[in-house]
């Protein structure tokens, strides 16, 4: 049987990809086929359709291209114990293998967990990357935020960077944020406090130093960043570039994080969201047939306050 997925044959600009057709290959042990609901577009998508991370997915094409979803588990494989047929879920892709944008989508049993019954396909699959970085950019490592610690979010209200304030709030951190004068009332309203205009070149100039910065945009002067953090804070980064990973070996004060750090805690996510203690904000939702011009669109860097979410 063939299912319709977004796709392309060769790494390169938007007009590779293409709706094209699949055949699902026989399931493997620890992997679960899912009727995709929603799916969410990230930033990655076009990372790796692009070829950034060709190293690691390889020369095979056609390639399907989206990783973060939310569905109805229709089958799994002889070892998976955690999830059922029928369940709904959410979940998100191998990055060597992305196949979200797709009628059904499968992957390993451990990037999947069940849908917190608060939210819809929709909100769910606006979780499991933005979250699953949030959580290992601020949770994980040697400076873990806690109660009143000091946090600077940098793109407070990005994808990323609306997970990380919530998380920060929910762990009883002050957070404060930057983004642009248009996002300051959503920043404001989710509890951020300050809030700079990251236009400002002079912003947090008078503000007390920080015990974590966590920069989503990638826009930071590592060098600026570091100087407003308490002696023994740490600087988290998730936009890798040559000149920021030798400055983070070279730093103490430096953390390079990604995504699949924080995909175990999947669980603990959906815990959270079950509790209304993340939430997320979609900014559009398109239909499916529609995939390609939406990703197209965002990609050349349209906006929306909020997530963009293909529904099927
Ligand atoms: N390492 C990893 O595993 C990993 C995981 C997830 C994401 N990422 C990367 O992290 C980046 C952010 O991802 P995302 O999904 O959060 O993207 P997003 O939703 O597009 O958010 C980007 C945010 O950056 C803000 N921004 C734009 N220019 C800025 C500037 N000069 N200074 C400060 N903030 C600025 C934007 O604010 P306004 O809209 O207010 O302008 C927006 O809120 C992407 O490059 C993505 O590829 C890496």
């Amino acid at each position: 049987m063939k299912f319709k997925r977004v796709q392309f044959n060769h790494y390169g600009s938007a007009s590779e990809m293409y709706m094209g057709e699949y055949e699902l290959s026989q399931l493997k042990p620890d992997e679960v086929q899912v009727r995709v609901k929603a799916a969410a577009i990230n930033p990655l998508d076009w990372k790796q359709r692009r070829g950034d991370m060709k190293l690691f997915m390889g020369r095979q094409f056609p390639k399907g291209i989206g990783s973060d979803f939310a569905g109805v588990v229709e089958a799994v494989g002889k070892d998976v114990r955690n999830i059922r047929p029928g369940d709904e879920v959410f979940g998100t892709m191998d990055v060597k293998k992305p196949g979200a944008f797709a009628e059904v989508a499968v992957t390993a049993s451990r990037y999947v967990v069940r849908k917190p019954s608060l939210l819809s396909f929709a909100e769910a699959a606006c979780l499991p990357i933005p979250a699953a970085t949030a959580w290992a950019a601020l949770l994980l490592g040697k400076k873990p935020v806690m109660e009143n610690s000091r946090v600077l979010i940098n793109g407070c209200t990005g994808a990323v960077g609306l997970m990380a304030v919530q998380l920060a709030i929910a762990k009883g951190a002050k957070v404060a944020g930057t983004c642009s004068e248009a996002s300051m009332q959503t920043a404001r309203a989710m509890g951020v406090h300050p809030t700079f205009n990251y236009a400002d070149e002079q912003y947090g100039k008078h503000v007390k130093p920080f015990d974590v910065i966590f920069d989503t945009a990638g826009t930071m002067n590592v060098g600026r960043a570091v100087s407003m953090l308490k002696p023994k804070g740490m600087f988290v980064d998730i936009n890798p570039t040559p000149r920021r990973i030798i400055r983070g070996l070279l730093s103490r004060r430096y953390r390079m994080v990604f995504a699949n750090m924080g995909f175990k805690y999947l669980p603990e996510i959906a815990d959270l969201a079950n509790q209304n203690l993340l939430r997320s904000a979609i900014g559009l939702q398109a239909d499916f047939s529609k995939a390609v011009s939406t990703i197209t669109e965002f990609e050349k860097g349209q906006r929306t306050p909020g997530r963009v979410v293909l529904n099927f």
